[in-house]
């Protein structure tokens, strides 16, 4: 054979595997999609395609005015690629209009927001959500949030934040799901589904999952702070939710403010590329969080060249408000400090998600004032509402079963949180219509008519200090009213309604703004003056319920020991008042479980269940051993677990039935219990699956939780509850960062909560 004719050959079979491969990965509508982009992008310029690397807020524009505003300009001029906190279909259509009509190139714009837990029918703050341990509730959620924002010209929402947190500290505990890992990432991936669905309907939108990475370990659980953790953990313990998201095929994800391994994550090429890209194979699109990349001049990484340079080097593809790739990458290509290749991934990748909205076949697909009308804030979407609202809250005490309350006599409704409408909501409720909700006070009147009386006191303010209630109470929420009366008159007042109740119900706790960003705290108990009214009501003798209103676990040491009942409601959202009512009224049984720890103090902290051994463990029920991983001043109990959580029933747990005491690779062995429900009512409960690995090339947490059923069981019904383990539950990110299960002895656990499980013992071989 000749050597022209050995090339041919070599030539041939090179075409046919590089074809192969290709028809492997591309499928037609890929392809189809990719020469669109190829076509445009030959035709875009340099500074178009820095251009769609820019998202500013929504600025200046006004109703009317999309065209003389400066953003309408610069859109125009082909500098935008999207805007966020836009709302309204009017003017976001106005704003559409003058990127398709009158810019050079007529590339639509992406539209984005913070709707993450509802748009105007508004769901439980994040942690709330996190607390139903029902994935087919909380993807429901996503998907009304989705249908309502998209029918208000929304097409990409920066949510769902998936930041591990074991601080509640951290004012945004409240936005994510929790400490726990496992939890975590299922509830990562059912947000995900729920707002992209297939992306192909009007009303799926492009999800952002945020903030990657390690926001919620923030030093001393103040934000934007500094994390540093072992590779170990992050892969283990802070990564998972993150990457269940990708693999459920978020198409954004957010870069978060902090530093990562003494990088901000928003100049790491290891945490957007190597990571993200390399590891878990994500193909969608990096935005920074809000001026990501003028704030690393702060952080000491450079000038806004150099820190505009480091974004795009690093992989991020779209600049939030910092506009350093607007004014920077042209000088920085032109110095070689940026290749066009980089420019044209981020431009890439921004316009395929452009594509795969659908926004260049119709750029007014998510615009129609009909569907406005018809889909937000609708009958439909306030009745899934209540109904998930009641799933999210949280049993912590009941005394006696002082609940549920009675539909007769009189009850004293007492508190700053008894006839509130904008605090229903919690934080980043960016389109809660605030005069809208259901106030605690109303849904009483709803459940009750005439069959009871309610009398009603302020009882306090949120804060004593009126200066630093301002600052707690906040910008976003404008209708809150200070009571000028001092906080002897309004307990005074209070009293007086007390002793004409048969049972009180007091309302307290957090606003909604004293959670969320840059709302943290270093006393995370209820604020003075209303603990003192509660010491007061206490006092009467008569019951008291505490509704409790947070968005971060709170230290109730007190109230636990001196208030008979606590429903901890988080903030329930729209429907508030109604599913508050549902509750205490008993049309609801509470099946809500803690996804975070609720410390004794706040010197716990971080307190989570999923902790180590360590060399030293304090001997199980012990309170204090010398020379002991321990407290001089409290034990290490938590006030209440991670998983806790009472029903208005009981249920009974039978001892575990392993299939078999060895699990061999690749088989299965199933974990049983018999599940009875032992008391008076029909209820629902959370049934837990936790494992331990008791010895292991790195050191491995007490317990992880692996699964978790949510059963319903009529008053007196038994069921048997099953699940099945294989290597895979088994398996954690060894010190070679390697994804393995290692043979040895495992412990399992089932329960009703992370502390009070039955246990069995198997073996991997
Ligand atoms: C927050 C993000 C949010 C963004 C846009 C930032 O301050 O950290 O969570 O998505 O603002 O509103």
């Amino acid at each position: 054979m000749n050597r022209a004719k050995i090339l041919i050959i070599l030539l041939t079979s090179f075409a046919l595997n590089a074809s192969a491969q290709t028809k492997k990965t591309v499928s037609p509508e890929e392809a189809k999609m990719n020469t669109f982009i190829d076509k445009l992008m030959a035709r875009m310029t340099v500074d178009e395609k820095i251009g769609q690397l820019n998202l500013p807020s929504s600025g200046d524009i006004t109703t009317g005015q999309a065209n003389s505003s400066d953003i309408g300009k610069k859109i125009e001029a082909g500098q935008v690629g999207g805007l966020f906190n836009i709302k309204g279909v009017e003017k976001i259509k106005a704003v559409q209009k003058v990127a398709v009509e009158q810019s050079r190139l007529k590339i639509p714009l992406l539209f984005g927001m913070d709707v993450i837990h509802g748009y105007n029918t508004v769901f439980p703050i994040p942690l709330g959500v996190s607390c139903i341990w029902d994935m087919s509730l909380v993807q429901k959620t996503a998907r009304v949030a989705a249908i309502e924002a998209s029918a208000s010209g929304i097409n990409w929402t920066f949510s769902p934040m998936v930041d591990i947190s074991r601080d509640p500290r951290w004012g945004r505990i409240s936005e994510g799901s929790g400490e726990d890992t496992y939890l975590g990432s299922q509830i990562a991936a059912a947000m995900v589904k729920g707002y992209q669905g297939k992306l192909q309907a009007n009303n799926e939108i492009l999800a952002c999952v945020k903030h990657y990475a390690l926001y919620g370990a923030a030093e001393a659980g103040r934000d934007y702070n500094t994390t540093d953790m072992s590779k170990v953990r992050m892969y283990n313990e802070y990564f998972p939710p993150y990457k269940a998201a990708v693999d459920a095929g978020a198409a954004s994800i957010m870069a978060s403010f902090n530093e990562v391994d003494g990088i901000p994550a928003t100049g790491s090429k290891w945490l957007m590329t190597d990571v993200l890209r390399n590891q878990w194979g994500f193909k969608g699109f990096v935005v920074t969080d809000y001026t990501g990349i003028p704030e690393m001049i702060a952080h000491g990484m450079g000038d806004l060249q150099t820190v505009s340079a480091l974004a795009m080097n690093a992989g991020i593809d779209m600049d939030m408000v910092g506009e350093g790739f607007l004014g920077n990458l042209k000088k920085s290509l032109a110095e070689k400090k940026v290749s066009i290749n980089e420019i044209n991934r981020a431009c890439r990748l921004i316009l395929q998600a452009k594509y795969k909205l659908g926004l260049f076949t119709d750029p007014y697909k998510f615009l129609s004032t009909e569907r406005a009308e018809k889909e937000v804030f609708n009958a439909e979407n306030r009745q899934v509402a209540r109904e998930i609202s009641a799933e999210s809250f949280v049993l912590l005490k009941n005394k006696n079963n002082i609940l549920p309350l009675k539909k007769s006599g009189t009850i004293g409704l007492i508190g700053p949180l008894a006839d509130n409408t904008a605090n229903m909501y919690g934080t980043w409720s960016v389109a809660a219509l605030f005069d809208k909700s259901v106030t605690v006070l109303q849904g009483l009147k709803n459940a009750l008519g005439n069959d009871a009386k309610i009398l009603t006191a302020r009882g306090a303010n949120f804060l004593a200090d009126s200066a630093m209630e301002q600052r707690y109470v906040n910008v976003h929420n404008p209708t809150y009213k200070r009571n000028p009366r001092s906080e002897e008159e309004m307990i005074k007042e209070a009293l007086k309604v007390a002793e004409k109740s048969d049972v009180i119900v007091a309302t307290v706790g957090e606003g909604s703004e004293f959670t969320g960003e840059s709302s943290s705290v270093t006393d995370i108990q209820i604020p003075e003056t209303q603990k003192n009214l509660l010491k007061a009501l206490a006092k009467t003798g008569k019951p008291v319920v505490l509704v409790l209103f947070t968005g971060r676990p709170l230290a109730l040491k007190w109230e636990e020991e001196n208030i008979p009942a606590i429903l901890n409601v988080w903030f329930p959202g729209s429907e508030a008042g109604n599913s508050i009512a549902d509750v205490l009224f008993g049309k609801v049984n509470p099946s809500g479980k803690l996804s975070t720890t609720f410390p004794q103090n706040v010197g716990q902290v971080p307190i989570y269940y999923a902790h180590k051994n360590t060399g030293r463990p304090l001997a199980e029920g012990k309170w204090f051993e010398k020379f002991r991983s321990n407290y001089l001043d409290v034990s290490n109990d938590p006030l209440y677990p991670f998983g806790f959580g009472l029903s208005y029933t009981s249920f009974s747990y039978s001892d575990i039935k392993l299939s078999s005491n060895t699990l061999t690779k690749g088989k299965t062995i199933t974990a049983s219990v018999t599940l009875s429900n032992t008391g008076k009512y029909d209820g629902k409960e959370v049934v837990q699956l936790y494992t331990r690995d008791l010895a292991g090339s790195i050191t491995r947490p007490v317990k992880e939780l692996k699964g978790f059923q949510k059963v319903s069981l009529k008053a007196g019904e038994s069921k048997t509850i099953t699940f099945a383990i294989s290597e895979n539950d088994l398996k954690f990110y060894n010190s070679d960062l390697k994804f393995v299960a290692e043979p040895g002895d495992f412990q399992v656990f089932i329960g009703t909560n992370s502390r009070d499980v039955k246990e069995a013992s198997f073996s991997l071989k």
